[in-house]
């Protein structure tokens, strides 16, 4: 297409027919039915198969961790193999219905798609510990092409990075087994992990699946993105501060947008206080 109903110019836009905007809670109420779920059961550690918590001791035949961040991180090198991404979103009253969703192909870009009589443009990305755009990103431009829109709600999330943009979906490691992952979603896991489900059910069930090889965990890691999270591991880990990740130990940044303490090297946040939000961290700061 070479017009769309946004408020600049574009070279030119593929449209992709057949997709489905849904709403994410609703979706996972009705695929849960019937199953048993332990919700606030955190697992501390996996022995095999059996998954400890602080409730008691799970056993299973096959565990698929599905973590966010893989938690165990003595296998798989999920520590090299991904890093963390945040991404902001605000919805806005009085701004027009732009008849379908949007998406730049750049990893930076902006995204546009209405709930009901709201417009949720998302935004401001960068990697979890670095500056970036954040929410003024997309206030400034709402200013400037919907100076009518009035911000209602407002959210970030971070979700994890695979190297060359492929999830990861099938064995954790070569040296675990009945072990499977699903992860590095690159910001598309209400997609990706259906395809982590198809996938999965047929590995779990001894069967091979055509997909497998493109998403295996074990597929190479030599990408130009390596040497950027090796980079930012050794400068992190190098930087004094008193401020330290409990994951490996890199120097946590400040975040004043949300008074967190986040960590370049994987994505771990803390709140101001310490305590643990976001993994692969498993603990709170020690004072
Ligand atoms: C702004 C934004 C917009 C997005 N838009 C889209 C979109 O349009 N389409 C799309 O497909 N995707 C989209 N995504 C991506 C999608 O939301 C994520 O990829 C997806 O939610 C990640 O799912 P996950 O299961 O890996 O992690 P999560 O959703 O974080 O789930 C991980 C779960 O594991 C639990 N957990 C963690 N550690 C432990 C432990 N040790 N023991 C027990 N439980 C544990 C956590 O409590 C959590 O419930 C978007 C993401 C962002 C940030
Ligand atoms: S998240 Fe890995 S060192 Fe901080």
């Amino acid at each position: 297409m070479d017009k769309i109903p946004l408020p600049f110019p574009v070279a030119g836009a593929v449209r992709f027919p057949n997709q489905a905007q849904f709403h994410p809670l609703k979706f996972v109420s009705g695929i849960a039915k019937g199953l048993h779920i332990y919700e606030h059961t955190r697992v501390r550690e996996l022995i095999g198969t059996t998954a400890v918590t602080n409730h008691g001791r799970v056993r299973a035949k096959k565990i698929i961790v599905t973590t966010h961040f893989p938690f165990l991180s003595k296998h798989g090198s999920y520590f090299l193999k991904l890093y963390q991404h945040r991404s902001y979103v605000i919805a806005f009253q009085s701004a027009p219905d732009v008849d379908g969703m949007y998406l730049d192909e750049a990893q930076t870009g902006m995204s546009f798609r209405n709930y009901e009589n709201l417009l949720l443009i998302g935004g401001g990305d960068h990697r979890t510990g670095k500056k970036g755009g954040g929410w003024q990103e997309l206030q400034d431009f709402a200013r400037r092409h919907y100076p009518q829109a009035k911000e209602q709600y407002r959210w970030a999330a971070q979700d994890c990075m695979s190297l060359d943009g492929a999830p990861y979906i099938g064995p954790y490691s070569a040296s675990t087994t009945d072990l499977y992952v699903a992860t590095g979603f690159n910001k598309w896991g209400m997609t990706a992990s259906m395809v982590s489900a198809m996938i999965l059910s047929d590995l779990v069930q001894g069967k091979k699946n055509p997909y497998e090889e493109v998403f295996a965990p074990s597929r190479s890691i030599l990408h130009p993105q390596l040497a950027v999270n090796g980079f930012e591991a050794v400068v992190n880990l190098l930087t004094p501060t008193t401020k330290r990740c409990p994951h490996l130990g890199c120097a946590l940044k400040w975040n004043p947008i949300e008074h967190t303490w986040d960590c370049p090297c994987h994505g771990s946040r803390f709140t101001e206080d310490g305590k643990l939000i976001d993994n692969p961290a498993t603990g709170d700061l020690k004072n």
